[in-house]
């Protein structure tokens, strides 16, 4: 949600504004704007992407070694051009971009009214910021302590950067619940949701906690203080990601790129955790809590989206192989129903952005009811590892298309070790059939490449289909959540109404849509329950449904029922969802790009859901 990025220090801020919103814009683009001062404060905002906003910053005067930018998700107000950041406090002197929702708004708003204070937009954050000069005045306070004490009033989450016409020196950051980082250059300081625009010029940042307030002067020291003017020291971090990762590397899309990763990315996720000479599993990250783990009554995967398919998943894999069982909750649902939870229950919280406020806030009522809190995240340092027991990283590497691929793939690739490693300390396999698993999950990034060689059928079909209004996605066991997933990936990316069902749930209900206009996608291995698939194939086809199915290589039977197929390496059932989710992310893809849909950046859609 929203993208910030900030600068202070000798170099002309603009190229690195706008460059970092270029970044960021995956976080939302629906208007976006820009604050510089020198002298004076100038204020450039547009509606739509950040090109528009550089198209319209052309002929304009843009000089300034301090400044604020800011890429929207609308949440209060339409996207407009009145609506985009950053807003003005009412006198002009004061600036503020924002992420996050204030929840009192309404009540601030009423109160400053009273006070005299008129807003020009219908946003929170223009509410924030005359609260913040309100008081600066009323109180005869630095602006600092003003945004400490406006910070106090605030019910709800915010990342904000503050730029002060009569503070030229200064930039003033805060969080609660939305993230922001701090870069620390040689004698500069980059300001962002998070590392990717700020890469390029230094590794060395600071991710500030919530009801953290940052004091950034220029040529200082970077100061940190809590709401509540507790003096903090900043934690330096070094970032791992490199630059050539946030690059398009050739391909025409992030999206594209990140389909083609998926060999690297997935072999990346088992690096050092994978030995299947020695029969090795290991998980550094959880290995303290093994003995936990081997305890526990439950387990309980909270994610949102694609991390909540990729967590159904887990739910197979660790139930049939570790047998432990298992719940798979919405985050969203999961935080509001005053579920039964204690200290004998694991919750493994999914999450690829590591920011999703709903799983963050279902993590947080889980750890205050006792239980403990593992994490399987994406992106280093982010929220969600920072708050739980302890967990994994993925390590697919950044992903910016907005649509998730290669971060699904490297979630289940965790998920599979996990439970092979409880297996084996549980001994719920024989040594043997452990191996084999072991040795096959070693193949897997192999079979990837030969599943993303498919010889143009995905196109072919794409363009076959590019035109339908509604598919249909089924599958069975290992592959419900595939289908899942695919029918996601579909609707995300090409506005195409999707629906993703078990297989055999579709004599209750989704049967009744199937006629000759209808096409079909079946997840169809050799492995699992093969026979009760053909026969939910037959049904199809019996209703002249249009059967576009995935199986494996070398098979005969569904080959002469489906109108087309999609060949998979045969590989074991529990390792199907990785390769059979391949040709569905570039099915979607191909079918956006033929329907000349913005595959990167969909309508309405955000890749890191930082509100509720
Ligand atoms: C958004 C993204 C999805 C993602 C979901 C959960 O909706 O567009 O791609 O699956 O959030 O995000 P997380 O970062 O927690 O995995």
């Amino acid at each position: 949600m929203c993208g910030i990025v900030a600068y202070i220090g000798p170099r002309e801020a603009y190229p690195i504004l706008i460059k970092g919103l270029q970044r960021l814009e995956y976080r939302g683009y629906d208007s976006a704007g820009i604050a510089l001062l020198n002298g004076e404060l100038n204020l450039f905002k547009t509606k739509g992407k950040v090109v528009e906003l550089v198209d319209y910053l052309k002929d304009k005067d843009l000089k300034g070694n301090i400044g604020i930018a800011h890429t929207r998700w609308a949440t209060h107000g339409e996207p407009n051009q009145t609506n985009a950041h950053p807003h003005f406090s009412q006198s002009g002197k004061l600036a503020i971009i924002h992420n996050g929702i204030i929840e009192n708004y309404g009540a601030l708003k009423k109160e400053l009214t009273k006070r005299g204070y008129t807003f020009t937009s219908d946003t929170d954050t223009e509410v924030l910021v005359n609260l913040i000069e309100d008081i600066c005045q009323n109180e005869k306070v630095s602006l600092e302590e003003a945004v400490r004490m406006s910070l106090n009033q605030v019910i709800g989450a915010y990342a904000i950067v503050i730029l002060s016409q009569e503070n030229p020196d200064m930039l003033i950051a805060a969080r609660k619940g939305s993230p922001l980082v701090i870069g620390i250059g040689k004698d500069d300081y980059f300001i962002a949701s998070d590392a990717t625009p700020i890469i390029e010029y230094t590794k060395n940042v600071v991710y500030l906690e919530d009801e953290e307030v940052a004091i950034i002067k220029r040529g200082e020291e970077l100061q940190i203080r809590n709401i509540k003017n507790r003096k903090k020291t900043p934690y330096i971090q070094e970032l791992e990601w490199n630059l050539n990762e946030l690059e398009k590397g050739g391909y025409d899309h992030f999206m594209l790129k990140e389909i083609y990763e998926q060999p690297r990315s997935i072999k990346d996720s088992m690096r050092g955790r994978l030995n299947a000479r020695k029969g090795i599993v290991s998980l550094g990250g959880v290995s303290e809590y093994e003995e936990k783990l081997l305890k526990a009554r439950r387990i309980i995967m909270i994610a949102c989206g694609t991390s909540w398919h990729a967590s159904l998943v887990g739910e197979y894999l660790f139930e049939d192989i570790a047998r432990i069982p298992v719940e798979v909750e919405y985050a969203s649902e999961f935080r509001y129903r005053n579920p039964i939870i204690d200290e004998n229950d694991i919750i493994i919280a999914i999450s690829q952005s590591g920011e999703t406020a709903d799983t963050l806030a279902a993590i947080k009522m889980a750890k205050s009811k006792g239980a403990t809190i593992l994490g399987i995240c994406n992106v280093v340092g982010s929220s969600i590892p920072r708050l739980t027991d302890a967990g994994s990283y993925t390590h697919a590497g950044p992903e910016i298309g907005v649509a998730s691929t290669k971060a699904f793939t490297a979630q289940v690739t965790i998920l599979t070790l996990m439970a092979l490693r409880l297996a084996q300390l549980k001994g719920t396999l024989p040594k043997s059939r452990f191996m084999q698993l072991l040795h096959e999950l070693e193949h897997l990034p192999a079979k990837v490449e030969q599943v993303l060689d498919d010889k143009g059928i995905t196109e072919q079909i794409a363009k076959e289909f590019k035109n339908t209004t509604n598919f249909l996605y089924l599958g069975r066991g290992y592959n419900f959540p595939v289908a899942l997933e695919g029918a996601l990936k579909l609707k995300e990316i090409s506005y195409i109404h999707a629906e993703g069902y078990p297989a055999a749930e579709m004599k209750h209900g989704p049967i009744a849509l199937i006629d000759e206009n209808m096409p079909v996608v079946f997840i169809a291995p050799s492995k699992g329950i093969y026979e009760k698939v053909v026969s939910n194939i037959q049904e199809v086809k019996a209703r002249n449904g249009k059967i576009i199915a995935i199986v494996t290589k070398g098979d005969t039977t569904v080959k002469k029922m489906a109108d087309y197929i999609i060949e998979i390496p045969e590989t074991e059932e529990m390792l199907v969802p990785i390769l059979a989710t391949i040709p569905l992310q570039k099915l979607a893809y191909y079918i956006a790009i033929m329907r000349g849909c913005n595959v990167d950046q969909p309508r309405n859609l955000a890749k890191s859901v930082t509100v509720e």
